[in-house]
């Protein structure tokens, strides 16, 4: 078997931050989930009008902001004023949207890392690819980097030219024809899958292709005890409090 590429990320992965606990994709949340013992965070990233990588999950502000409309159409200066706690719960009310460069600021030096997901908003894949990467490389510099992941391979084609070192792997919400071929021309050193993708057949087929195997979002105990058996090498949940993420499944 080919060697897999080195790994420095936990097991457990929390996702959009810290799940349900918080509003999701603000620092609100990553501060929810590192207080209750999570290293790893996944989050959504786009691009402002003006270029700027933000965090949000939906194309549209309707759900988690208090304005309504798609996201590219504003400029950074205003998508900072945003509500994006109210909806969630009073507790959170005002909470801003989180620029990546804050990100990187809040989860440095706490040595926290990162799983960032690459979802353009339409028609900005290849623009979100390099921006973010360029972005990454520079905020990054001489830190694990975050493992840059995306359900576009345009996406994760322009973050490769824009910069080759930073690890990357391919989502996947079904096994779409030509997968392994698309993950392996993109350099990834991981795919992510769906949980329920995540069978003996893939986890060999991956294994053979020299790929790190991972999950998104298991949070239920039992899916998460079989994909654990299958020996994946991590796994995204939004159930912060149901799972331990000081203990590693890999090595206990
Ligand atoms: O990155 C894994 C997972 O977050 C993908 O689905 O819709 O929650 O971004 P979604
Ligand atoms: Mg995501």
């Amino acid at each position: 078997l080919p060697p897999l590429p080195a790994w420095p990320y936990p097991f457990w992965i929390a996702h959009r931050g810290a799940g349900l606990e918080a509003p999701e994709n603000t620092l609100g949340a990553f501060r929810v989930g590192a207080a209750l013992g999570w290293r790893a965070f996944e989050c959504d990233v786009k691009l402002s009008a003006d270029g700027v990588p933000f965090l949000m999950h939906d194309s549209t502000l309707d759900r988690t902001t208090n304005r309504q409309g798609p996201c590219g159409v504003l400029d950074w200066s205003s998508l900072s004023r945003l509500d994006a706690g109210s909806w969630h719960s009073p507790a959170f009310a005002g909470e801003p949207p989180a620029n990546l460069e804050d990100l990187a600021a809040w989860l440095l030096p706490q040595d926290l890392l990162l799983n960032l997901e690459l979802k353009p908003v339409p028609g900005q894949a290849e623009r979100t690819g390099t921006v973010v990467a360029t972005t990454v490389a520079r905020l990054w510099a001489g830190r694990t980097p975050p493992l840059l992941s995306s359900f576009e391979p345009q996406a994760l084609a322009a973050a490769r030219a824009a910069a080759p070192d930073l690890p990357r792997a391919l989502l996947l919400e079904t096994l779409r024809p030509g997968w392994l071929r698309t993950a392996e021309s993109l350099g990834c050193v991981a795919v992510v899958t769906h949980h329920r993708l995540m069978q003996p057949t893939l986890r060999a087929q991956l294994r053979a292709a020299g790929m790190r195997a991972l999950v998104y979002t298991v949070n239920e105990p039992e899916e998460a005890r079989r994909l654990v058996a299958l020996g994946i090498d991590g796994l995204i949940s939004d159930a912060v409090r149901t799972f331990d993420p000081r203990r590693d499944p890999r090595t206990t």
